[in-house]
């Protein structure tokens, strides 16, 4: 008989027989740890929620836009999925109930700090994070700068909230749950699981609103395909070249991340608006120029008085689904392949991180 259990933030797949888990390093999870028992057979992955339409509930089962996201709790989530306890011992820890427009920095922390210690826990096989579509991208890509492991790390989303007739939710948490537990995913980044698809994290981007299939890295490819729901991957486990990392281990819970900001090229745009950015706290700004990272010459003169006057570092990134930018004239960074979002990610963390221009050139231009 299986059945699910909870505590105030946890919750945890039990089962009638097996052996408790032992306790593990960090408090929350310590509480947790000792509520379970487990099937000592199955590998352990844990759920770490935080909202989303995955998590999203609607009045009507034929409504898939204007629902509540992150209305439902991780249990609920499980409950809709028994097949998960043949597949790996879960446990769940809900550490927000949000839409993914509301991740702030301070949850990424905490996030990657609790992940982190839970996959240096030779119990844990790897993890999962449910999350929002919209901004998935941009917390996968922040976690796969963040963690340091061969463990596997998945995100997962929904399209469709968890009310709807033909929810994705339920098959991709399935997928989801049965990455983590494969070793074989071992040592590929963070990963993105969603309609039969695996996809890294470091490239893949949100591609259409309201589509199953939204999720796509259009140059670099899906890493593998479910099959009867058991990953099928196209290669060996391989990493971005030269994938920066970012020791996020010591910093206090709470702590800011720098604000960068991103702003969007169109044609006549306003130039006064990069430095109203930076005259409003931006300590970075991320440049969603045209074409191949194009910027007019009224925005680029203000660019550079920035850049001269308040050393304010500018990366040139595109509003084109892809490709690769280089700087514009003698001044500012390329953004390399990363787009916009991405590359605002990675700006924070190296400002954080106390790099200087040559660093950030290095990330940028060599290797982003
Ligand atoms: C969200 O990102 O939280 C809402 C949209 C979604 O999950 O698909």
């Amino acid at each position: 008989m299986v059945s699910f259990k909870f505590l105030s933030l946890v919750c945890t797949a039990s089962y009638a027989l097996g052996s408790p888990l032992p306790p593990l390093a960090e408090p929350i999870l310590a509480v947790r740890a000792n509520t379970v028992t487990y099937n000592a057979s199955l590998p352990n992955v844990t759920i770490f929620a935080t909202g989303g339409t995955i998590a999203g509930a609607a009045s009507s089962s034929g409504q898939t836009t204007g629902y509540q996201a992150g209305a439902v709790g991780i249990a609920a989530l499980l409950e809709a999925v028994p097949e998960i306890v043949n597949i790996s011992n879960v446990q769940g820890v809900q550490v927000a109930s949000v839409g993914s427009e509301s991740i702030t920095p301070s949850i990424l922390l905490n996030l990657t700090q609790l992940i982190q210690k839970e996959l240096d826990s030779p119990y844990c096989q790897g993890v999962v994070i449910t999350h929002g579509t919209d901004t998935l991208e941009e917390s996968a890509f922040f976690l796969d700068l963040t963690i340091r492991s061969e463990k596997p790390v998945v995100f997962v989303g929904a399209m469709r909230p968890s009310t709807a007739i033909s929810a994705d939710g339920p098959i991709n948490l399935l997928e989801a749950v049965t990455l983590a537990a494969d070793p074989a995913a071992k040592g590929r980044g963070a990963m993105i699981v969603l309609n039969d698809r695996i996809a890294n994290a470091y490239f893949t981007t949100k591609t259409n609103a309201n589509a199953l299939d939204t999720f796509k890295a259009t140059e670099q490819g899906f890493l593998g395909f479910f099959i009867n729901i058991k990953p099928k991957f196209y290669y060996h486990p391989a990493l971005p070249l030269d994938k920066p990392y970012f020791d996020l281990s010591g910093v206090k819970s709470g702590a800011e991340l720098p604000q960068v900001d991103i702003i969007y090229g169109y044609q006549a745009l306003n130039p006064a608006i990069a430095t109203a950015a930076v005259a409003s706290g931006a300590k970075g700004l991320v440049l969603a120029g045209m074409g191949a990272g194009g910027w007019t010459d009224g925005g680029n003169d203000a660019i550079e008085a920035l850049i001269k006057t308040n050393k304010t570092p500018v990366i040139y990134s595109r509003r084109t689904m892809d490709g690769y930018v280089e700087p514009t004239g003698s001044f500012g960074i390329g953004g390399g392949f990363l787009n916009p979002q991405k590359a605002r990610i990675m700006l924070q963390l190296a400002l954080h991180a106390g790099y200087g221009e040559a660093q950030l050139k290095t990330i940028f231009e060599y290797y982003g």
